[in-house]
């Protein structure tokens, strides 16, 4: 008798250590789809994926399976990967890239409208040359007196947000706008969409920095929801006042140095806006500006 229920539970172990081993296998993504160059990863277990591998001091188990697996290291809580980065190298390159690609695009961006609305570009240049007049460097107290500096940059952020989605997502479940939200749910916030709501901005396709001369109460800063390029809340960029500074004072010092044109034949309006897509919107084609004169 105990030898039968003991093959009797043998059998249905065998057959359940089957069932979920098919499962798993058949649940692999297809091989004949392009693979992604992921991170090294631990070998995960169905359903648990890695957390099998995770101690309650959660920050010491990464640790230790980073000094395996690398600073870069891709695990899974279950079903969802998670990357965990645990080098100030690769720290650096992260913050380091989303600090400077994003004044890069702006500053692209400010351009391609300066040399689109010539008039633009000549009331900026002359507020930024009487603030300076002969002097050569642009001190801080300089670019703060530069209110149509700051309302041409505002503009530009409103009509090409270089990061144009927020991404969240809800802890528990919640209601937005009435509708009910499962927890576990990515929201996208499109910061893009909402500096062109015609709801919010009067003639939102043109672009008009006096408008922040009007209504210049509105700021980048988090607190007003319809100029959004920063994002908003606790996740809100840290890098605001930084990023500022870098985008004022090398517009300031290109437009008191040099007068600026565009190669012959391109007339303003015909001067290319399309965009490149990817996590941060440049660009799709460089912009080739023409310096005619320098004042050195
Ligand atoms: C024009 C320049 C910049 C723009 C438009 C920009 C925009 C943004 C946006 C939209 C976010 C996400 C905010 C959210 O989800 O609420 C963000 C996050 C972040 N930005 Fe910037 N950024 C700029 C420059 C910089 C600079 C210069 C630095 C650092 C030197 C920086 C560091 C960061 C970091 C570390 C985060 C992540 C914050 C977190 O997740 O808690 N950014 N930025």
């Amino acid at each position: 008798m105990d030898e039968y229920f003991l093959s009797v539970i043998m059998i249905s172990f065998m057959f359940s250590l089957i069932y979920i081993l098919t499962k798993w296998i058949l649940t692999k993504p297809n091989c004949s789809k392009r693979k992604l160059l992921q991170p090294p990863s631990p070998p995960k277990l169905p359903i648990l994926g890695n957390l099998h591998q995770l101690r309650p001091l959660t920050h010491r188990s990464f640790e230790s399976l980073g000094r395996k697996y690398g600073p870069v290291m891709l695990l899974h809580f279950g079903s969802r990967p998670v990357i965990v980065i645990q080098s100030a190298d690769v720290a650096k390159e992260d913050i380091f890239a989303g600090g400077t690609d994003t004044a890069s695009a702006t500053l692209a961006w400010a351009m391609t409208e300066l040399l689109r609305h010539p008039i633009v570009m000549n009331k900026l240049q002359k507020e930024i040359r009487e603030i300076l007049r002969d002097k050569h460097d642009v001190t801080d107290n300089d670019l703060e007196k530069m209110h149509y500096l700051k309302a041409v940059v505002k503009e530009t952020l409103r009509f090409h947000p270089p990061i144009p989605f927020l991404a969240r997502e809800a802890r528990e479940d919640v209601k937005v706008m009435g509708y009910e939200v499962a927890g576990g749910t990515m929201i996208l916030t499109n910061s893009w969409a909402i500096g062109r709501d015609p709801a919010s901005w009067d003639e939102p396709e043109k672009f008009k920095p006096e408008r922040f001369l009007i209504n210049s109460s509105i700021d980048f800063m988090g607190l007003d929801f319809e100029l959004l390029p920063f994002g908003a809340g606790r996740r809100r960029c840290p890098g605001i006042a930084f990023s500022m500074a870098n985008v004022e004072l090398v517009l300031a010092n290109l437009l008191q140095k040099f007068e600026w044109g565009l190669p012959q034949g391109i007339k303003p309006e015909d001067l290319d806006t399309t965009e490149n897509p990817g996590g941060i919107i440049h660009r799709k084609n460089p912009l080739f500006a023409v310096a005619t004169h320098c004042y050195f």
